[in-house]
């Protein structure tokens, strides 16, 4: 099990050091695991003028996994777009051909009441987003700032689908959802985008291959407001990289914590990056606050998609919930009554209830 840990910015380094003392307590018990560090993103920056350095990049060629922190942080805002920190992530996801997004949105009977939405509209509620990460407005060209024949300046992107693309991803959404409720709702803008159109058409296309399935389609409009209104009606979403961007971030809120959610990146051969949904946080970063429980859910994942290891995954996840049956909060996830412990102490915790 080679694994590629790339801690990056803010905060990155520290929750990504409890996910590694997760790893290193399976390590203990005679997995063959192996990590190698190396920087991504600000880090990747500062240490060698890249946001995605070569020696990154040759190292996550030769993993099997990758362990990702976050990137971002104030001090690279003004840097030229090629040199941010997000672009270490959108290239590493491009060159490992990461196009299978998996955020799942699932709330803890332990934090319903740190939701936003009232406990009976989000108990038991467990959605699985599936974003398509490799294409459409993020990487289309052409793109750019032009100058118009009056002086004016125009900003333009290019939002394209492929068939292939839209295929793969919709073989993987079909897929998941036979393994969960056999029931897809696909989120797009077909009323509007010719890209959506073609989306549309081609997952309806895929669906046949999967009679046990019941296809649904949804503007993204509507799915934002169903997401709050009622969101317990969704199983398996799929959907493109900008709509599933946006949305993975509200499904996230209604679970109470961003803090708390993970997410697997795969590509067709279930080599995968895992990270979870949250930024950098570069405003509490190095105070010990943070919540590292998304991170160690990663590692689950990392267990359950690239390793097949099933019964690891519910390891990992029950000993996090073991931990919040007991009582212990990082400050995102914290009620009166519970204990407020730090990032560190969360990640000790974990691996004292592994
Ligand atoms: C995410 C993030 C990234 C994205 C940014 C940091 C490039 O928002 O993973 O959701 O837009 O994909
Ligand atoms: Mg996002």
């Amino acid at each position: 099990m080679k694994i590629a840990v790339l801690p990056g910015d803010g905060i990155g380094p520290e929750i990504v050091a409890q996910a590694a003392k997760v790893l290193e307590a399976l390590r203990s018990e005679g997995l063959p695991i192996e990590m190698e560090y190396a920087h991504i993103g600000g880090a990747g920056y500062d240490t060698a003028g890249d946001p995605f350095p070569v020696a990154t990049e040759t190292l996550v060629q030769a993993c099997d996994a990758v362990l990702l922190g976050a990137v971002g942080g104030y001090q690279y805002d003004t840097l030229p777009r090629p040199l941010r920190p997000e672009q270490g992530l959108l290239r590493i996801r491009k060159i490992l051909n990461l196009f299978a997004n998996l955020r799942p949105a699932l709330v803890y009977p332990e934090l319903v009441s740190s939701s936003s939405l009232k406990p009976e509209l989000v108990s038991d509620l467990d959605i699985m987003i599936l974003r398509e990460l490799t294409g459409d407005i993020y990487f289309g060209q052409p793109r750019g700032i032009r100058t118009l024949d009056n002086g004016e300046r125009q900003g333009f992107d290019t939002m394209h689908y492929s068939e292939s693309e839209i295929r793969r991803v919709a073989h993987v959404g079909f897929q998941i959802a036979m393994k969960r409720s056999f029931k897809l709702c696909s989120v797009d803008k077909a009323n509007v985008l010719d890209t959506s159109m073609l989306w549309r058409e081609i997952v309806t296309d895929v669906a046949r291959e999967y009679p046990e399935v019941v296809l649904s389609h949804m503007y993204v409009d509507n799915a934002a407001m169903q997401l709050v209104r009622a969101p317990k009606q969704f199983d398996v979403i799929l959907t493109g990289n900008i709509f599933g961007d946006i949305l993975s971030d509200e499904a996230s809120m209604l679970t109470g914590s961003i803090g708390m959610l993970p997410s697997a990146s795969l590509d067709a051969n279930n080599k995968g990056l895992y990270e979870p949904c949250h930024g950098s946080a570069p405003d509490i970063a190095g105070m010990d606050i943070a919540n590292p429980l998304a991170t160690i859910l990663s590692v689950a994942m990392m267990m359950r998609y690239t390793f097949a290891q099933e019964a690891l995954a519910l390891r990992i996840e029950t000993a996090v919930r073991r931990v919040l049956q007991q009582g212990l909060r990082t400050t995102d996830i914290f009620e009166a009554g519970m204990q407020q412990i730090g990032c560190e102490a969360m990640g000790d915790a974990v691996v004292k209830s592994l």
